[in-house]
């Protein structure tokens, strides 16, 4: 990670899911864990929140960033092009609410 993460959007990530009822949710690139808090918070209905990244200095910093929610975060460090595989692992079929944001100048 070259620069802190900074969340971005998250009002209009949030609207997105607006009224929708997320049970499984998966974030390809949940990094520090801001979009994540910002949606495990708004929708406590979530039952598990999968939160996938490639660098391991950042998930390290979700874990902290995500404390609050920990029995229902599972952190993989990995490509979400893999995403498949890593639900299929977990024993998940579909999930309610999938996220992905990777192109920022903060971060790339
Ligand atoms: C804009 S930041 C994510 C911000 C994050 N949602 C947050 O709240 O902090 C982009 C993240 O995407 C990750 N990333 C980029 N390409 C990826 C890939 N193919 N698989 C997994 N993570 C990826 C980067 O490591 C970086 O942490």
């Amino acid at each position: 990670m070259r620069q802190p993460h900074v969340p971005i959007m998250v009002s209009e990530v949030l609207k997105g899911f607006e009224g929708a009822e997320l049970k499984v949710f998966y974030e390809g690139t949940v990094g520090a864990g801001g979009h994540a808090a910002a949606i495990l918070e708004a929708h406590p209905e979530i039952e598990r929140y999968i939160g996938c990244d490639k660098d391991p200095q950042a998930l390290a910093i979700a874990n902290k960033t995500l404390e609050k929610w920990k029995s229902k975060v599972e952190l993989v460090q990995g490509n979400f092009a893999d995403l498949q595989d890593q639900l299929e692992e977990r024993g998940i079929s579909k999930v309610d609410g999938f996220f992905l944001i990777w192109e920022c100048h903060l971060c790339n």
